[in-house]
């Protein structure tokens, strides 16, 4: 692989310890990869630095590599941890907050922002064209196909090396000749409402390739991250075409095959069915909120609230509970609990429920997974009113 000077000082040392050992895990990587060389990156994210992920093993390396140098040359942020930053959900188990603030210090003194969101592209919107070595699948393909930036999905210790370095491999979605979208995917149940993350588990499930999707482009934001969020939980996609909403010098079309998702194919995405006694969660907030959307929930408790058929739980960056102090503190009020930095996936919850109402489909997968619930995916709206006002209302 080609190196330029700079990465040979690196990599020989000149650096520091932690700098050479972090390029040579990059190189490795991307020699497996059949990267010729490296690219710069301008703002590396990191995922799996809950607690629950990185265990006391984790603590151990970071702390350790911490100790030997390890900072952050370039911009960095991190994902959920496993506790709420707040302290005042009822329903995350905040147990682990003392180890979870030991893996936060070390973080933090390496450079790295604690943002404790999957939502990186709120704090640094990336450019079009633009190299990044992203953690977390459902930032990844929201940056490479509504930003049009450039990035694999990263691991954690490829992208904390990214971080220290500089660099990442140049492979994969970082070149343009990878970029290219070959299946056509027309999906007229969109417009008649059904749920964009049913869509996108089933596009994750059944494609392959570079989907070219069609029929979206007058989706919202919630539906466009709930749409690339389910399509990377279920499959393995780091980049899907949106038609009129991907920026258009980013990628190519070529299309080999087409598909037409009809109502029926999408009916087994949306999960369980619900029955009378069930103890319900309603949850949007995965991926964390955008504020826009943070809005329509408040919109839709004014309208339906309080909750009083079921809990409802909202999940949103950690610096929300500054910049948006009093809107979490009205939605406290109205009975919604509010967590922090978080979400259900990544921590452990206090109380059982039997089912999960969400509008994401990445929800979905990994909740029954890991909590071992049911769950049915519905609109946003139709989260809040169920569980304000019932299931037949
Ligand atoms: Fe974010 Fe947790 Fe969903 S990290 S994408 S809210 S699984």
């Amino acid at each position: 692989m080609y190196l330029t000077k700079d990465q040979e000082k690196m990599l020989s040392g000149e650096y520091g310890w932690a700098a050479a050992k972090a390029l040579e895990l990059i190189v490795r990587v991307g020699g497996a990869m059949g990267a010729e060389e490296l690219v710069e990156v301008k703002h590396a994210h990191v995922s799996g630095v809950s607690y629950t992920n990185v265990g006391d093993h984790g603590l151990e390396f970071l702390s350790d590599f911490y100790a030997k140098g390890g900072r952050a040359r370039v911009y960095t942020t991190i994902n959920p941890g496993c506790v709420d930053y707040s302290g005042l959900s009822n329903i995350i188990d905040n147990d682990f907050a003392a180890r979870q603030m030991l893996v936060d210090n070390i973080l933090q003194s390496m450079g790295f922002k604690p943002v404790h969101t999957c939502i990186p592209h709120y704090h640094r919107p990336p450019l079009e064209n633009e190299h990044l070595a992203w953690g977390e699948s459902s930032a990844v393909i929201y940056a490479n196909s509504v930003f049009g930036a450039r990035t694999n999905r990263e691991g954690g210790p490829v992208a904390l090396s990214a971080s220290i370095t500089g660099y990442t491999y140049k492979a994969g979605l970082h070149i343009e000749s990878n970029r290219v979208a070959r299946v056509k995917v027309e999906v007229p149940a969109i417009s008649r409402g059904v749920p964009p993350g049913a869509l996108g588990l089933w596009i994750g499930d059944h494609i392959r390739e570079i989907p070219y999707i069609t029929g979206v482009k007058n989706l919202d934001v919630s539906g466009v991250k709930s749409l690339l969020a389910s399509m990377a939980a279920s499959g393995n996609h780091a980049l899907a075409v949106l038609n009129g909403i991907t920026p258009r010098n980013t990628y190519r079309v070529e299309i080999e095959d087409k598909v037409v998702v009809e109502d029926k194919a999408l009916e087994e995405y949306l999960g369980d069915d619900i029955s009378s006694g069930d103890r319900v969660l309603g949850y949007v907030g995965c991926p964390h909120l955008h504020p826009v959307e943070l809005l329509k929930v408040v919109e839709l408790l004014r309208k339906y609230g309080p909750p009083r058929k079921g809990k409802l739980m909202i999940t949103v960056p950690r610096e929300y509970a500054i910049t948006f102090q009093s809107i979490l503190y009205e939605l406290r009020v109205r009975g919604v609990d509010v967590a922090v930095g978080t979400c259900p996936i990544v921590s452990r919850l206090k109380e059982k429920f039997d089912v999960v109402l969400t509008n994401s489909g990445k929800a979905l997968f990994y909740m029954k997974k890991i909590h071992g619930v049911k769950a049915r995916i519905v609109g946003v709206e139709e989260v809040v009113k169920c569980v304000c006002r019932g299931f037949k209302s």
